[in-house]
């Protein structure tokens, strides 16, 4: 039988009981940074308070971002890395599994390495580090992307190729590699393989042979992405302001994932090598968008980077769609977890079950809109608020898109000397949308003519879109009131549409 029992309690007693009294957000203190020294993110849902992100209060500058496709994690990862580019002159290397970025970083006059289409990356390079070190690294590798640890006599051969090969390029495998001193490649090490099989003295041939057969495979002519010199300089690129290195074009999941390993691994010697400094800021964020083993396996020195980059100021960032091909150490140790839309339950269970956040947070999390978020931060203090609140929506900035009207081919010569007839006319983008939509084109219309113009640069000819304008079914009147509204004068509209042939239409 259970019995109600009646206590006398004190009413700060009950306030310390912390499911009374649990405020559902952070004070504004814990939220509010200094502007100049943190990055603003958006605006709480129930205050409304701005919320900026600064490393300096948290455990760690690390960043685990989870949503559904279309969540909005791409949108995030490019405002914050921009922002941060602000506030520290951060630099960021995108390894960038589906190409999402590149235009983007194009755009923002970033750098853009596209391996498999024009650039190369020798993973046996040893720059600054021991032939000896690459190897085991090269090894770890091969160790997350295939099942060669179940085959210890093949790792053995491999091994031992990867060191011969150093040693007959003159390099000492246990001395750091001196600079601008060519490195052998994975095609030497299959040969060295393939002379051992050749002189027909090893004991367990057929052990060679799936050794070599398993090296080609990363070799293979037209797939030696892998195998040939360098033409990228990752130490370079990772001081280099905004650096978008796209695996798009690379043919097939495990290249990705090898080429994401190498630059992780490369990253890793860069900043233990750069070593500690005094500064507050954020010397450069890796970011890993979608990518499978890379994040997911105890191996990869993605958890490497969030065990130790805090106290060089190197911060990573890993978005995915399932949170579940994160490791949960990730998870476990980034200073910051951005929730956006997620709808499966199992993952919802994952996440609940990694960061501890209430049903509440959980239903919200289960339907959220574009944009939205709930964000978990472990504060470098025991704090006695929760540090896990929700975001109305993530307020993003994307670049400005100029687009050009030009006119410069109605317009004379002496015209164009004389500089008194505008010769060219400038719109962002939001601003040309608004005013189809004012002249109410159609959604169709809008996006095609869009299409269009970015396929050329974003710069047309005036005659070409007002050609575009009447292809999408635009009427001579309404394209002639648009050229008004743009400040045209209606002597050169004359001049435009005879150009076109439009005047009689
Ligand atoms: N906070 C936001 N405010 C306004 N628009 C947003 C916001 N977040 C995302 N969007 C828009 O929503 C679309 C999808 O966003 P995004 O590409 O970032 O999704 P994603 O989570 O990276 O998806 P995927 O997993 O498919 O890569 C984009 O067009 C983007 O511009
Ligand atoms: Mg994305």
């Amino acid at each position: 039988m259970s019995m109600l029992k009646l206590q006398q309690i004190m009413s700060n007693e009950i306030a310390k009981r912390s499911f009374l009294s649990r405020p559902p957000e952070p004070p504004a203190t814990a939220l509010l940074g200094d502007m100049m020294r943190s990055i603003y993110i958006g605006t709480t849902k129930i205050f409304k308070i701005p919320f900026t992100w600064s490393h300096l209060n948290l455990t760690n500058p690390h960043i685990a971002v989870v949503g559904i496709t279309g969540a909005g994690k791409s949108y995030f990862v490019k405002t914050f890395l921009i922002r941060a580019s602000y506030i520290w002159n951060t630099n960021a290397v995108i390894i960038d599994w589906a190409g999402e970025y590149k235009s983007w970083v194009a755009q923002s006059g970033g750098i853009v390495v596209s391996l498999g289409k024009g650039d190369s990356i020798n993973i046996m390079d040893v720059e600054g580090i021991r032939p000896i070190d690459r190897t085991k690294q090269i090894m770890n590798s091969f160790d997350i992307l295939t099942d060669i640890s179940e085959f210890p006599e093949q790792k053995r051969l491999t091994e031992e190729a990867l060191e011969q090969s150093y040693v007959n390029m003159g390099f000492n495998i246990s001395e750091k590699a001196p600079a601008g001193k060519d490195a052998p490649n994975l095609k030497n090490v299959i040969a060295l393989l393939q002379e051992k099989l050749q002189e027909g003295t090893y004991q367990y041939p057929a052990e060679l042979e799936n050794a070599i057969y398993r090296l080609r495979q990363f070799a293979r002519e037209g797939e030696d992405y892998f195998a040939r010199k360098s033409t990228i300089n990752i130490a370079k690129l990772a001081s280099s302001g905004l650096v978008d290195i796209d695996l798009s074009n690379l043919s097939d999941e495990r290249f990705r994932a090898l080429a994401a390993l190498f630059i992780l691994q490369t990253l890793k010697e860069i900043m233990r090598s750069e070593g500690w400094s005094e500064s507050k800021g954020l010397k450069t964020l890796v970011v890993l968008d979608e990518a499978w083993k890379v994040a997911s396996d105890d191996k990869s020195d993605a958890i490497t980077i969030v065990r130790e980059g805090r106290k060089y100021q190197f911060g990573l960032i890993v978005a995915s769609q399932s949170p579940t091909d994160i490791n949960e150490a990730i998870f476990s140790n980034v200073g910051t977890n951005f929730i956006l839309s997620i709808k499966f339950e199992k993952f919802l269970n994952y996440l609940q079950g990694s960061m501890n956040f209430s049903d509440h947070i959980r239903s919200e999390i289960s339907k959220f809109g574009v944009g939205q978020a709930a964000v978990v931060m472990a504060f470098q203090t025991s704090l006695k608020f929760p540090g896990t609140f929700v975001l109305e929506r993530i307020h993003g900035e994307e670049p400005l898109q100029v687009y050009t009207l030009d006119l410069s081919g109605v317009l004379t010569q002496s015209e164009i000397s004389a500089n008194l007839i505008q010769k060219d006319y400038q719109f962002e983008q939001e601003e040309l949308k608004n005013k189809f939509v004012e002249y109410n084109f159609t959604n169709d219309a809008i996006s095609t003519i869009f299409k269009e113009m970015d396929e050329q640069k974003r710069s047309i000819k005036i005659a070409d879109f007002v050609n575009l304008m009447r292809d999408n079914g635009i009427t001579v009147p309404n394209i002639v009131s648009f050229l008004k509204s743009l400040g045209i004068d209606d002597i050169i509209i004359t001049r435009i549409l005879s150009s076109t042939g439009a005047e009689n239409g």
